[in-house]
């Protein structure tokens, strides 16, 4: 099973670290046999499984209730679970929120979206043995505040801002950094710049690791799949050929193409 400390391991030996969404029993028993490092059970869960617009109605019964059926499926991958929209408007309701997943889920690790603001939550829940994954750039809870799902950081100063967040995410306490929808030269400028694993998605192929929502790369989410994934499903006989795909294409660099990149 990977730790906080293998998979600081493999970004430092230079390998890439493989990662999907997953919300059910059945698909992260095919996710550990394909040999993928590092399980996410998002709060996409919202659009992919439940049919939301957003990932704002989301409940954090409902994250729990997901992340231990993947635990179910998946006795020995890492497991990181988003904190959903509004878990986490105080440290002290993050502390409350991230344990309760902690301990009924079985999960390894929470995911909070947020910059400098998060970081009294990230201090507070790392001080408490809590594995912390920061999530900048493109952060789906604040959709409306953002006016759409758009690229982040295209500017001098947010492009700075976001570096200076992903430190300051790391002195607090972070382990990992979900870095979604930003140019391709500043998360590698991101990624260099921090000891932590930086995963990627929409963020070039420089990261230390890739993401993308399952449904996404197996072509059955509703709508346009965004330009950052891919159709691994294409050409294979089986769903368990696609992620083993995914795995390989991450490790060798392969993906993301420069066509999956801003
Ligand atoms: O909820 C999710 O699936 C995520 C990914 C987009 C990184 O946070």
């Amino acid at each position: 099973m990977n730790t906080t400390i293998s998979l600081k391991a493999k970004k430092q030996a230079g390998e890439k670290i493989s990662c999907l969404t997953v919300y059910d029993a059945s698909f992260a028993e095919v996710l550990e046999a394909a040999g993928v490092d590092l399980f996410l059970v998002g709060d996409s869960l919202g659009m992919v499984v439940q049919g939301q617009e957003t990932t704002l109605p989301v409940a954090l019964d409902e994250m729990i209730y997901h992340a231990a059926a993947v635990r179910r499926g998946a006795a020995n991958s890492f497991i990181v679970v988003d904190l959903p929209f509004m878990s986490y408007s105080t440290p002290e309701l993050a502390l409350q929120s991230a344990g309760e997943v902690m301990k009924k889920s079985g999960a390894n690790m929470v995911k909070l979206e947020g910059g400098s603001e998060m970081l009294e939550a990230v201090e507070l829940l790392s001080s408490r043995g809590i594995p912390v994954c920061a999530h900048l750039g493109l952060l789906p809870q604040s959709v409306h505040k953002l006016g759409g799902y758009r690229v982040q950081g295209k500017t001098e100063e947010s492009g700075l801002k976001l570096l200076e967040d992903a430190v300051a995410m790391e002195g607090a306490g972070a382990d990992m950094l979900v870095l979604e929808c930003v140019p391709a030269e500043l998360a590698k400028r991101i990624s260099q710049n921090v000891e932590m694993p930086v995963i990627g998605i929409g963020a070039g192929v420089d990261c230390d690791g890739q993401v993308l929502v399952l449904y996404d790369m197996l072509n059955i989410s509703k709508g346009k799949r965004p330009k950052f994934s891919k159709n691994f499903l294409e050409g294979k006989s089986s769903i368990s050929d696609a992620i083993s795909a995914y795995v390989k294409a991450v490790k060798s660099k392969e993906f993301p193409a420069l066509e999956h990149s801003f």
